[in-house]
């Protein structure tokens, strides 16, 4: 979990991290981490490189934060999370505008952000860089997954292998 200590950042996302369903997304696993991490990884990132850029970076930042927040989890089949891939960013809109108040950046950052898979056009230059930000960072995250499913697989199978050999 990346420690930030930021701020005037931590003060955009005070009450969006003391909500309790948003708390809920500690427990749901996104991309080999928890969901919670994810966002607060991109709404970090994307909240620095839109203070260097002079965008408005409050609401990249809220926006960000809030890009992924639906509570359907771990519990899904894998049939449903490959369908959540196309449709997810309506059902993150959906849960933030009723948690949240959200202006228009914030709600095109949310349902722009994975475009062009989804079709909402980012209209805003803060919601391409939050669609980028989270592209760059999502895919690291999806191969560090990967990679860490294959060291395991492959130590399983070295230790099964010796044990076999052994016997
Ligand atoms: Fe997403
Ligand atoms: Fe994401």
């Amino acid at each position: 979990m990346i420690n930030i200590k930021d701020k005037k950042y931590k003060e955009i996302v005070k009450d969006i991290l003391r909500n309790n369903d948003f708390k809920k997304l500690y427990n749901i696993e996104h991309h080999g981490i928890s969901r919670y991490e994810h966002l607060n990884k991109i709404a970090y990132y994307s909240y620095k490189i839109a203070k260097k850029l002079n965008m408005d970076y409050r609401s990249v930042t809220r926006g960000a934060l809030l890009h992924d927040f639906y509570l359907d989890g771990n519990e899904r089949s894998s049939k449903d999370k490959f369908t959540d891939t196309f449709i997810h960013p309506k059902k993150a809109l959906d849960t933030s505008s009723k948690t949240f108040v959200l202006n228009e950046i914030e709600k095109n950052i949310i349902i722009s952000h994975m475009f062009p898979i989804y079709p909402a056009l980012p209209k805003y230059k803060e919601s391409v860089l939050v669609n980028i930000v989270d592209k760059v960072i999502g895919c690291k995250e999806m191969i560090m997954e990967y990679h860490y499913k294959f060291k395991y697989n492959f130590n399983y199978l070295f230790v099964l292998g010796l044990l076999i050999l052994n016997s």
